[in-house]
């Protein structure tokens, strides 16, 4: 199945270390955060995992779930754990990672690429929006670990320019300034923005609404 921004979500149940989960029931309004990795027990994958558990805080504090899949089973996923959790000093890997045996999820979110070795999924990225919205997607090869200023970084960006009803420019970061979106002549947006810094008519820069 093709999965496209915009698309809800598929739903689905399967089994994780912390019992079955349902996604859409799961998720109720919150974020999600469903990212796949290739193989319990693998180098890049323990420091991914890690960095995932170190990092749930900022992801709670943005009202996200994590939500972790490989190929592998419950019990692979229980026996490895405690190599994650050592590896980062004893920081706990709360999230649930499904044990996703049958592939079922892998192949129903397009995890699986078989020209990158063998059939465990990449890794993929999917930022899910509280409506159930598939907001962004991220494919990684096997071979790189990804970069967990960018997915929290995105996350930012998507939930600002959703408040905003706005765009976030190249290398955005909280506090700096928005887009004003091209759909909104210049006239209009000296009305409903804070302030308007028009660079050409089609690239305005601004701090955001108007209360
Ligand atoms: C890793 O996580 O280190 C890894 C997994 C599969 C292929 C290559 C690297």
């Amino acid at each position: 199945m093709s999965l496209h921004l915009g698309d809800i979500a598929p739903d689905f149940t399967a089994d994780t270390q912390l019992g079955p989960i349902t996604l859409h029931e799961w998720k109720g309004d919150k974020w999600v955060v469903l990212f796949s990795h290739p193989a319990d027990f693998t180098p890049v994958c323990t420091t991914e995992m890690g960095r995932f558990a170190e990092l749930e805080d900022e992801f709670t504090k943005r009202d996200t779930k994590l939500l972790g899949l490989s190929v592998d089973t419950v019990e692979e996923h229980h026996k490895w754990i405690p190599d994650i959790e050592q590896f980062k000093g004893g920081t706990k890997v709360n999230y649930p990672i499904i044990a996703d045996q049958d592939k079922k999820v892998s192949e129903l979110y397009d995890m699986i690429h078989p020209g990158e070795g063998d059939a465990s999924s990449v890794r993929s990225v999917f930022v899910i929006d509280p409506a159930g919205k598939i907001r962004l997607m991220m494919v990684y090869p096997k071979s790189t670990g990804r970069n967990f200023d960018e997915i929290i970084r995105v996350i930012d960006a998507l939930q600002t320019a959703d408040s905003h009803e706005a765009a976030t420019p190249a290398d955005w970061r909280p506090g700096d300034k928005m887009i004003v979106p091209p759909t909104i002549p210049t006239t209009e947006a000296r009305e409903t923005f804070n302030d308007v810094d028009e660079v050409y008519p089609y690239l305005r820069f601004t701090s955001g609404r108007k209360a």
